[in-house]
Formats: C-alpha cells, structure tokens, sequence
C-alpha cells in the first residue's frame, strides 16, 4: 500500500528498516533501571487529561500519518529510543538489549515495504518493493520485486550501529519484469517453500498466491489465482493458521485505489484456501480495508488489521486499528 496508504506496512517493517513510529520520552517516559537503552515507556496516564486538546485535523500534532501517539512527541524523540513499551509484557518479548539498526534507505521509491518473511532454513529474510508508490513507477507499469538479505551478514559489528546503511548487501531476487510474482505484497513461509502473494496488474493479470522455491532460480508456481472463475480485488496479507495448515489472507482493494487493478470484483474480506481440498472459503467480512494478518502461535488467536483509514488520502473516520479474535471457526 504508499504514503497515506502504506500506512500500517511503515509500521511493519519499521523495525527493521525505518525505526519510524510512535512514543514520547517526556513526559511519557518512565525511568526504570532495567529499561533497554533503546527502549522508551509510553504511559498514557501522563496524558489522559490534558489542558488543551487539539480539533481533529491537527490531532497528534506530529506526523499527520500516524493515527495515534504520545502529545508532543516529535520523530527524533520516537527514534531516538525505537522501541516503545506500551505494556510491561513487551519487555519480555523485546528482551534486555534490543537494537535497531538502519541497513538502507531510499528517499522515494518504496524499496523495502511489505512482506518481510525470514526464512530460518536458509537464515534469509525475504521482502517486497511497494507497488501502488508512484515514486516506485511500479503496479500499472511494472511489477514490485523482492529482495533479500543474508542475516548471517548483520555481525554484532552491525547491530552495535544505529546507521550502517550501506554495509549489507542487498540482492535482488525477482526482476521488475513481473515473471516470477506479479506485485507482491504479502509473504510467509509454507512447508518447505516460501509463498507470496500477487496483487496482480491491470486487467488481465489476476492476482495470485505463489509459491516460490527460497534458492535460486528461485523456481515459482501460482496455487491460486480465482474464485469459480472469478479475479480477486488484490491479495495482500497472508498467514498459516498452526491448527490446520491452510493459508488464510485478506483482499483489501489497494490494487484499485492505487490505479493498478479494475473495479473490485468482490468485498473486502479474510479468505481460507485449503490446498489438500482445494476449498476456498470467506472466514471473515465487515472489514473496511482488512490487511496484515497473523496467527498467534498455537493458532488460539488470529490478528487482524484494518487500515480503512488509508484509502485515496486520509479519512479518519474510518478504521486503522487491530483485531483479535479467538481462532476463526472455519
Ligand atoms: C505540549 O507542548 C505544549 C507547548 O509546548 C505544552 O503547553 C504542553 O503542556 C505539552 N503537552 C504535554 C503533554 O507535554
Ligand atoms: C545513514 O547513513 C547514510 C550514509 O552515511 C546517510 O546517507 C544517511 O543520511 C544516514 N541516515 C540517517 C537516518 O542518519
Ligand atoms: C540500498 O539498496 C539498494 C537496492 O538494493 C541498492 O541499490 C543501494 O545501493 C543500497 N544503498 C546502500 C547505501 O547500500
């Protein structure tokens, strides 16, 4: 999804690439002795009741893209301590000394959005250019393509910087030329393989679930690409549900508010498909723009974003938040 839209992808990747997003060290900011050194608390009792509260078209104040954050928080306080702990179990999550390091950046053109998938046979992890940026000139005109970089190359020589841009290899794994997944946006591990999905292109390219081979040539089938005959909107998020094995993923309709996909063919809904029976199924509807999606690790609970709030611009009545839910029943 780019700037307004890839809203919830900023967030994303932010740890790894941008360290962008919320927090406020004062006066949010509780000292504690064994707070991380990269880390900042964000307390919302501090600022529960404030003596003046902004109208709504400069709430936040800050960064017009950020739907909620600390008052008066500014991006050099949110960077400067990335990691922000709005519960105490996040710590343990974070650990004693975590670290963000910024290995690239681009200034336009959307490089390092989506998908990031870390593949633990191979210790790579995978991630996918945005297709709807028009800095990027990708979507109508060309496919997004996915990158990787070997995680053997971030040396505690690495991590020990905030900034080593520049000092990891970055290598292309598909070409802008669209043959091996057309706009790729979502991505995760499955079996033995990696699998992404294709938000498709123009017309006559429907969007797809891929599966990809993680060594080169990097060898890749589509497994899915229609409803009984049927073109998806634009596939975008995709996760394994642990209880059963089949491939869960949302169909927002970016394709077209970001000119690269024909008037949406069906609601915005969370979709099952099932490999061993081939059975594709609507899980979940009623979403104004569904987009990540996760499986907690048992599969007890599924996460699901809506960032409605993020179509052509900005309109804030609509949703930008998570949902969880205990395991989908279907
Ligand atoms: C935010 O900044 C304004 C102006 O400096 C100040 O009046 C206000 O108290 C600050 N709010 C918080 C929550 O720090
Ligand atoms: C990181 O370092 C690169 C290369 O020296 C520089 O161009 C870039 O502005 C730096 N970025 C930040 C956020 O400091
Ligand atoms: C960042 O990554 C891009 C794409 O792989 C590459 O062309 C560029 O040289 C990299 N920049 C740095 C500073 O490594």
């Amino acid at each position: 999804m780019m700037v307004p839209l890839q809203l919830h992808k900023a967030f994303l990747v932010s740890g790894f690439f941008l360290g962008v997003v919320f927090s406020n060290p004062n006066p949010a900011h509780t000292e504690r002795q064994s707070l991380p050194a990269q880390a900042q608390i964000i307390d919302q009792r501090t600022f529960n009741v404030l003596q003046n509260v902004p109208p709504p078209s400069e709430f936040g104040g800050f960064l017009a893209w950020i739907p909620f954050g600390p008052p008066n928080a500014t991006l050099e306080s949110l960077v400067a301590r990335p990691f922000h702990i709005y519960s105490k179990e996040f710590e343990d999550i974070i650990g004693p000394n975590p670290t963000l390091t910024l290995l690239n950046h681009t200034n336009g053109d959307p490089l390092f959005h989506e998908a990031p998938v870390w593949n633990p046979s191979i210790d790579e992890m995978f991630f996918c250019q945005n297709a709807g940026a028009p800095a990027a000139g990708t979507g109508l005109q060309k496919s997004a393509i996915i990158q990787k970089i070997k995680l053997s190359a971030i040396t505690p020589a690495i991590t020990s910087q905030r900034n080593a841009s520049g000092s990891v290899q970055i290598e292309a794994v598909t070409g802008d030329d669209g043959a091996k997944v057309m706009n790729p946006n979502g991505g995760t591990n499955y079996k033995d393989k990696l699998l992404f999905l294709g938000q498709g292109k123009g017309e006559n390219i429907p969007p797809a679930i891929y599966l990809m081979d993680p060594k080169p040539p990097y060898d890749t089938k589509i497994i899915l690409n229609n409803f009984f005959g049927r073109q998806f909107n634009s596939l975008n998020d995709v996760s394994i549900n642990p209880r059963n094995g089949d491939i869960y993923f949302t169909d927002p309709t970016y394709g077209f508010v970001q000119d690269f996909r024909p008037a949406p063919g069906f609601p915005k809904q969370v979709w099952r498909f099932s490999e061993a029976t081939g059975a594709v199924t609507v899980v979940a509807d009623g979403f104004s723009m569904p987009n990540g999606i996760q499986f907690s690790p048992s599969g007890s609970h599924v996460y699901i974003t809506d960032s409605g709030m993020a179509q052509r611009g900005m309109d804030y009545s609509n949703p930008a938040n998570m949902l969880v839910s205990p395991h989908l029943s279907l």
